[in-house]
């Protein structure tokens, strides 16, 4: 049904979306991950891809929904990802020609320093520690290198109640990646993850706070296209 009444007011864009959450292996059996079930970033790669635009999505462990969603999708091409290493050459390798990229994944920031390459045993070990490397930040790193009109887009999740602090905090993150665009919004235990809606509000150049949103990660999808349109 969206796809029929969608504006294609991206007709002729390429499009390069992340979703999904990385995750960074352990050991054969283990790893570290987060709960981004990929929905907020699929349906801004549906959004795109309805409104015209060729979309690579690159997508690191969604679950099965939207995982199904974004595969069934004719205007959108799926490059799977495990982790934030494989997921940063995977967007290198589609960003030259991109005119927007939205980095909607939650990527790992980091990774473990030596791999097990086998099972890890609990035993004679009553405690234990992982040390960790930073991975590489795939945002701050296309805004430093990008060529031309390109608009960059990052997603930043806080667990930041008081609305003013959370804008405060996004203003400062988009700074300081560099992005076009920052989308901020709450999350928690009970907000955000594995629901379908969504709370937002997207912060622009000079910390201009761009629009406020609460509704259907489909519907904030929408209203971030139009505010990426808009200062393209
Ligand atoms: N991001 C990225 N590469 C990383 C980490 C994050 O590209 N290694 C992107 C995310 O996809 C998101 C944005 O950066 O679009 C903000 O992620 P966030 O974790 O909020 O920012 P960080 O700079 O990692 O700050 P924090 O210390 O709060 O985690
Ligand atoms: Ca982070």
């Amino acid at each position: 049904a969206f796809a029929a009444l969608a504006p294609k007011d991206l007709d002729g864009w390429r499009v390069v979306v992340s979703a999904g959450g990385t995750r960074e292996p352990i050991d054969p059996v283990r790893y570290l991950g987060n709960r981004s079930s990929g929905r907020q970033g699929v349906d801004v790669a549906r959004a795109a891809a309805d409104r015209g635009a060729t979309v690579t999505l690159v997508l690191a462990h969604a679950a099965a929904d939207p995982d199904a969603e974004a595969r069934r999708h004719p205007g959108i091409e799926v490059v799977d990802v495990g982790t934030a290493q494989e997921m940063q050459r995977a967007v290198q390798a589609v960003a030259a020609t991109a005119d927007a990229i939205v980095m909607a994944a939650a990527v790992s920031d980091y990774r473990v320093a030596a791999v097990s390459a086998s099972k890890i045993s609990k035993e004679g070990q009553a405690g234990r520690t992982l040390d960790l490397v930073q991975n590489p930040d795939i945002l701050a790193e296309l805004a430093a290198t990008r060529t031309g009109r390109q608009t960059i887009v990052g997603f930043a999740a806080e667990t930041e109640p008081d609305r003013n602090r959370l804008i405060e905090r996004g203003r400062a993150k988009r700074e300081r990646k560099g992005a076009d665009l920052l989308v901020v919004n709450e999350v928690g235990w009970a907000r955000g993850f594995e629901r379908p809606d969504n709370s937002v509000a997207v912060i622009g150049h000079e910390g201009a706070v761009l629009l406020e949103h609460h509704g259907s990660k489909r519907e904030i999808a929408d209203a971030l296209w139009d505010a990426v349109i808009a200062t393209h």
